[in-house]
């Protein structure tokens, strides 16, 4: 579709809700929730976490909706058209895509190519060295990079962009829509499943307890509380385009505050299911092995790759167990990584009035290209391990931290406000302003704090040419690449108001 067509759009409010819960919930809700809650308080944690997720996450999804429904545009032309010199924010919020996007398609490719496994047990009896060793065939970087291809990983990595951008090619309503139609309730299912299986387990109520058991001490912890933002941020997708980009293909006259509501409390509920599931099975684990909770907890790569595998072996069906989980985890991540990509080939489709399969194609290709050219080689692990926390962390909080100071800086807020009133039932005033606010100055003090540390220490021992090259170099990239992509030249113009594009 041309950028001078009529922009498509979702069939409805519940398409565009379903395909917003699948892109919200990812990783983030299986493999990150979990173990956050455990290392920060347990029970406790939910006191930050609600108050993060009421002040800054359903805030936050209101304002992107706002954004993208009355811009209704991808993240540039949206920021565009809040004034010309703002575009650079929203090539910003792409380009943060573009590296999470490169990077989320090798774990999606783990996780598939782990639901196979399941069947056999393929891992066998050592799971971390077959993982790390037979796997991925990794190097030690300290022993300098080595950059070759790894059969079992680019194979299905390959396939991963593949289906995404099949998906992507055919649009909203028959790509996105559909997909997410489809995947999204048998992710629920599947994943319902899993959780009641582990229940069922030996050793189950010791995980739960290990959870759950709040210390209340940790409230008092600032690095608590930063942890609860950091998990609202990244679980809910907020404030990096991708919740710009589907709204701007809600139809006109949406109710954006009950949608937003929706797709926040769903994602959060499925992150308690996910912390219940995963818990449990790691009190199994733990009672397995006689040893503590403590010992064998995880989040991310160690919890999917070395801590289920071992779950797998030993846990009565463990095969199905490991079908469900890395099915769930594959369903998840897929419906995730389709809206990431989403954001770029939107701003792509805007900027250069391209039709959607042949910008589905300028930008799939090459970064299918780049991903398996970085990632799926002998050195893809520790360069994923500091791109995550290099885009991630700073990436994200940086992005939403410049994306917001310049819409209140410039005071944007009221006008997105009274847009949302016009059409929601949730009406938004003084306490919404206030929370976003708030918000930008939590995530200053995240950004500089955070910066601070990881400028002193380092990160993971790591060599610090390579924290220099992949993390900040890469976070300094992509700033110079969006001033770069702000100033190319539109091949339409697009009408500065939305106002006036009726
Ligand atoms: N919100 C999704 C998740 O929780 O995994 C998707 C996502 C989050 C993608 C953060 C990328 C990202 F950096």
């Amino acid at each position: 579709m041309s950028g001078k067509s009529v922009r498509e759009t979702f069939a409805g409010r519940k398409a565009f809700i379903i395909a917003a819960i699948g892109s919200a919930v990812g990783l983030g809700n299986i493999w990150r929730f979990p173990y956050t809650t455990y290392e920060n308080g347990g029970g406790a944690f939910i006191i930050p976490y609600i108050v993060a997720l009421l002040t800054a996450g359903i805030p936050l999804l209101f304002l992107d909706y706002a954004i993208g429904h009355r811009h209704r545009g991808g993240a540039p032309l949206s920021y565009r058209r809040f004034n010309k010199h703002f575009e650079v924010f929203g090539w910003w919020q792409v380009m943060v895509n573009v590296i999470i996007g490169v990077y989320y398609a090798v774990v999606l490719g783990w996780a598939a190519t782990y639901t196979y496994f399941s069947f056999s047990n393929a891992w066998g009896d050592k799971p971390i060295d077959f993982f790390v060793g037979e796997f991925l065939k990794m190097g030690d970087i300290a022993n300098g990079v080595s950059f070759e291809f790894v059969g079992m990983v680019v194979g299905p990595l390959i396939a991963v962009w593949l289906v995404a951008l099949g998906v992507l090619a055919l649009g909203i309503q028959k790509g996105i829509s559909k997909s997410s139609n489809i995947l999204m309730p048998v992710l629920v299912i599947m994943f319902v499943v899993l959780v009641v299986f582990s229940l069922f387990l030996p050793g189950a109520a010791k995980g739960l307890d290990a959870l759950f058991t709040p210390n209340w001490e940790k409230l008092a912890d600032p690095s608590v509380w930063i942890a609860a933002y950091g998990q609202i941020f990244f679980s809910l997708s907020i404030c990096f385009g991708i919740m710009i980009t589907y709204s701007s293909y809600l139809k006109k006259d949406s109710d954006l505050t009950g949608s937003g509501l929706v797709v926040g409390f769903a994602n959060s509920s499925f992150e308690v299911l996910a912390g219940i599931g995963v818990f449990a099975a790691l009190g199994f684990m733990a009672a397995a092995a006689g040893q503590e909770v403590s010992e064998v907890a995880k989040g991310g790569i160690g919890l999917a790759f070395f801590a289920f595998p071992t779950i797998i072996n030993e846990a009565p069906f463990g095969n199905v167990l490991g079908v469900l989980f890395f099915g769930s985890l594959t369903f998840a991540a897929l419906t995730s990584f389709i809206s990431v990509i989403e954001v770029i080939i939107s701003a792509v489709q805007d900027k250069l009035s391209m039709g959607r399969v042949q910008s589905t194609l300028v930008v799939g290709v090459p970064m299918m290209v780049i991903s398996v050219f970085l990632f799926g080689t002998t050195t893809g692990l520790p360069m994923l391990d500091v791109m995550d926390k290099f885009v991630n962390y700073f990436g994200i909080v940086a992005v939403a931290f410049a994306s917001l100071i310049v819409i209140v800086a410039n005071e944007k807020l009221g006008l997105l406000g009274d847009h949302i009133n016009k059409t929601s039932s949730f009406k938004v005033g003084f306490i919404w302003r206030f929370c976003i606010v708030v918000t930008t100055g939590i995530l200053a003090f995240m950004l500089f704090s955070e910066g601070a540390k990881v400028f002193k220490e380092g990160y993971e021992g790591y060599p610090s040419w390579f924290v220099n090259t992949f993390g900040w170099g890469m976070a300094i990239g992509l700033i110079v690449v969006s001033i770069l992509l702000s100033r190319l030249k539109w091949k339409n113009e697009p009408a500065d108001s939305i106002a006036e594009e009726k």
